[in-house]
């Protein structure tokens, strides 16, 4: 079976555009059937209406609370039946019940190599911290931001003279080729979600 795939944004959307691109393999387990942004002006709306994928548009601005900003997207979600969803740069937090209903289906991808630089400006935290390998994770989405259980990760050097742009330059072109990777597992059942832990095709792995 082909999973139906919702990509969440609120900017350029160059991960999205990678899954994308990925899932027009024929072999590959997943199709991108909805792309939903936050915000009217996402440039990642344009790339993927001209990929021919549907689009909409959920401004949370134009709701009271977070939980009726959720509701609106979950009856986007079940419009075009959804079977997983993919968070990519999508910078609005979703309210536990949300995350829950979507708990095992859900993925997001974090540009640092997880549990360490949650949050902002993750590169700028690796280059503070001094540390000499840095990189990106794809992980299953629970309520605590940037903490569900991993799926799959690479990892890049830190080389000298890095900056803030030349680290994320780096670390954005493993993202385009690991998320495609860690949906793919999810679509294939390889990798799922059990109670707080990332079981793959057989084998339990550390959250
Ligand atoms: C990526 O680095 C992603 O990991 C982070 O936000 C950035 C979004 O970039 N969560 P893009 O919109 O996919 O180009």
């Amino acid at each position: 079976m082909t999973a139906r795939v919702a990509i969440l944004i609120s900017g350029r959307g160059s991960n999205m555009r990678s899954l994308i691109e990925a899932t027009r393999a024929p072999d590959y387990p997943a199709r991108i059937a909805l792309v939903v942004s936050n915000r009217a002006d996402a440039a990642g709306l344009d790339t993927a209406a001209a990929a021919g994928i549907p689009t909409a548009v959920v401004e949370h601005r134009g709701f009271p609370d977070r939980a009726a900003f959720d509701e609106a997207l979950a009856r986007e979600l079940d419009a075009h039946e959804i079977d997983l969803v993919c968070l990519a740069g999508f910078m609005r937090i979703l309210t536990e019940s949300f995350v829950e209903h979507w708990r095992g289906r859900m993925l997001n991808i974090h540009p640092s190599l997880l549990p360490a630089f949650k949050g902002l400006h993750p590169h700028a935290q690796a280059l503070a911290a001094g540390v000499d390998r840095h990189g990106c994770t794809v992980h299953f989405v629970v309520p605590e931001l940037d903490s569900g259980p991993t799926i799959v990760q690479a990892t890049v050097p830190v080389l000298p003279g890095d900056d803030e742009a030349s680290l994320a330059a780096r670390v954005l072109a493993e993202e385009h080729r690991l998320y495609p990777v860690g949906l793919a597992m999810v679509a294939r059942g390889e990798a799922r979600l059990e109670g707080g832990t990332t079981v793959f095709a057989g084998k339990a792995a550390a959250g």
